[in-house]
């Protein structure tokens, strides 16, 4: 009984030290979280819910384009200021549905088509076309399905050239 009751203490004394630890360690914990802001979480179209696309894009494709969409020579192509430009030419669209990191993406086809519109309205509206028509599941899921191998490089070099000659001849 005695030795009951010691034990019962220890364990209240080990949860108030742990419950102490929680809380000192609170504010430390809230200072590292960055939460989404006001531009994370703009309503667009093509974005169900943009706290779910803002949180998928966190923990799906942020790790290697950096949280701006800045990338960085040694993990992924800037997307900030650029993305949108390859909807502005013919296989631009196919060419992002199929793009290994988003194709090959866990997300099923609605998070996913929500996910790369977010991308496109929060890195580069300026070059969405005037008249952008949003992914939707059924077509991404239709893309996604054949994803790139081997020829992706040829493609994308062919698409940039597209880009800087429509560029070169003005909007
Ligand atoms: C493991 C790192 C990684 C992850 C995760 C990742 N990407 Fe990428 N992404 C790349 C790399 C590397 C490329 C360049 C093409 C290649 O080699 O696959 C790329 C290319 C792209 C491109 C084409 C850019 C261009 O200029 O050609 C887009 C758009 C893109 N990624 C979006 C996403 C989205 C959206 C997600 C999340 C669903 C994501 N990526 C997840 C590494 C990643």
């Amino acid at each position: 009984m005695n030795r009951h009751r010691r034990f019962a203490g220890g364990a209240l004394l080990a949860a108030l030290c742990f419950a102490g630890l929680a809380r000192a360690a609170g504010p430390v914990a809230a200072a590292a979280y960055r939460g989404a802001s006001t531009a994370e979480l703009a309503p667009h179209p093509g974005v169900s819910d943009p706290r779910l696309a803002w949180q998928d894009w966190v923990l799906n494709c942020q790790g290697c384009h950096r949280p701006n969409g800045d990338g960085s020579a040694h993990t992924a192509p800037k997307l900030a200021g650029e993305v949108a430009r390859y909807l502005r030419v013919p296989g631009g669209r196919a060419y992002l549905a199929r793009i290994p990191g988003i194709a090959s993406s866990p997300l099923d086809n609605r998070r996913l088509a929500s996910v790369v519109n977010w991308m496109l309205w929060r890195f580069d509206p300026a070059d969405l076309p005037a008249d952008f028509r949003p992914f939707t599941a059924e077509e991404l899921g239709r893309m996604r399905s054949r994803p790139w191998r081997l020829g992706m490089y040829a493609v994308r070099r062919a698409l940039q050239a597209r880009i800087a000659a429509g560029a070169a001849r003005g909007p």
